[in-house]
């Protein structure tokens, strides 16, 4: 078969992105708007059998890893079910979850050969974490990373910092490290539609990098291999057990090695995070109609870098935001 799913710049695409749910149990401001977002009719979410169906076709054409998002995907009802039938599939299956109620699932998880496990947290301290995510679950949370730490997983923790908000918990977060085998990733604020952002907000890469090295010194900071296709730029500290990273979508993209689709709740595919344009899979699949034609399509139309916003002045213009979706419904 061709190869549908290499792009015009020679990516190959085979991690596949599925948002299972447009709902979460927080609210976190930096992923939606203060009011919430309209939430698609059920009818229009993909079902079960169809996540399945649109998922071995990607398979079929070379996707080897598939991660499930949300909003957050442990909300979904018949969230099991969706993970037994994408475990038959020979990929890599993989979470991204806050982890308010993963307790739940440790069991599942393992039955599905689940791993991986990538964990929100943008504060160790209880205030602002309900400050962000309005909601009071914060022991929740950590207690549910230490648990899956103790269960096998490998986990890594997604903070999204802003600046005068969280960038003091920095080396906090680095200290988390010490004793635990995780990655602690620091991400770069990013726009999406509805979340008020503006680059002042962002705390970047060299920005953290300077935090780092006021209070450890340059010997021990150690700067560790990334694997291929990486979204993160990986380092650690001599002798701790973890490691920490930074995701710099802002300041430095990634796009070079992207080898990532994204398939929305409603079975829209975009072909990059950034995308203004989103293919119509799930009308296609339900209109009885073939979907490779329009998944080769939406590949071949993927930009070099963040959607065609390659700058930093694009990336500015407030009117691209609102050509994307919420965050919260794409799923990171
Ligand atoms: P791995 O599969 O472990 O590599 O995880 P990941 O970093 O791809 O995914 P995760 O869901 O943990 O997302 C962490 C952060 O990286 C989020 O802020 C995502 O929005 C961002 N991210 C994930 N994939 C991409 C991508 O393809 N492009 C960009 N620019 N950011 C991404
Ligand atoms: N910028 C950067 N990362 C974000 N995430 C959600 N919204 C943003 C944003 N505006 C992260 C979440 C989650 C991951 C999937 O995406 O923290 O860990
Ligand atoms: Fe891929 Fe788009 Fe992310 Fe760049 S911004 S790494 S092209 S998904």
């Amino acid at each position: 078969t061709k190869n549908i799913l290499q792009d015009t710049f020679g990516r190959e695409h085979a991690y596949l992105r599925i948002s299972l749910i447009e709902r979460c149990n927080l609210r976190c401001s930096y992923c939606m708007p203060e009011e919430g977002v309209p939430l698609s009719p059920k009818r229009h979410l993909m079902t079960y059998e169809e996540i399945y169906d649109i998922a071995k076709t990607f398979v079929k054409h070379g996707v080897s890893k598939i991660r499930l998002t949300g909003g957050e995907p442990l909300v979904r009802k018949d969230f099991n079910v969706v993970l037994e039938k994408l475990a038959s599939l020979p990929v890599e299956l993989s979470i991204t979850s806050n982890a308010v109620i993963i307790d739940k699932f440790i069991d599942i998880l393992k039955t599905n050969g689940v791993k991986n496990l990538n964990i929100s947290l943008d504060s160790l301290n209880r205030d602002k974490f309900k400050e962000i995510t309005r909601r009071d679950n914060f022991e929740k949370v950590y207690n549910n990373i230490l648990l899956l730490i103790k269960e096998g997983f490998n986990v890594k923790v997604n903070v999204v910092l802003m600046k005068g908000f969280n960038d003091n918990e920095i080396i906090d977060f680095i200290h988390f490290t010490k004793d635990l085998p995780i990655s602690v990733r620091f991400i770069e604020f990013m726009p999406f539609d509805g979340n008020r952002w503006d680059m002042s907000k962002m705390v970047s890469y060299k920005d953290i990098m300077n935090h780092v090295f006021e209070s450890f010194p340059e010997t021990s900071v150690e700067r560790l291999q990334d694997a291929p296709n990486d979204t993160s730029k990986n380092y650690k500290i001599k002798d701790f057990a973890g490691s920490f990273a930074i995701i710099s979508s802002v300041t430095n993209p990634f796009c070079d090695s992207c080898n990532r689709l994204r398939l929305t709740a409603n079975g829209q595919l975009k072909n990059c995070l950034f995308s203004a344009t989103e293919s119509d899979i799930l009308g296609t699949l339900r209109a009885g109609k073939p979907i490779e034609p329009i998944i080769e399509k939406a590949v071949k139309a993927k930009f070099k870098v963040r959607g065609g916003m390659n700058t930093l002045e694009k990336l500015q213009e407030p009117e691209r935001h609102n050509q994307n979706r919420s965050m919260i419904t794409i799923g990171g």
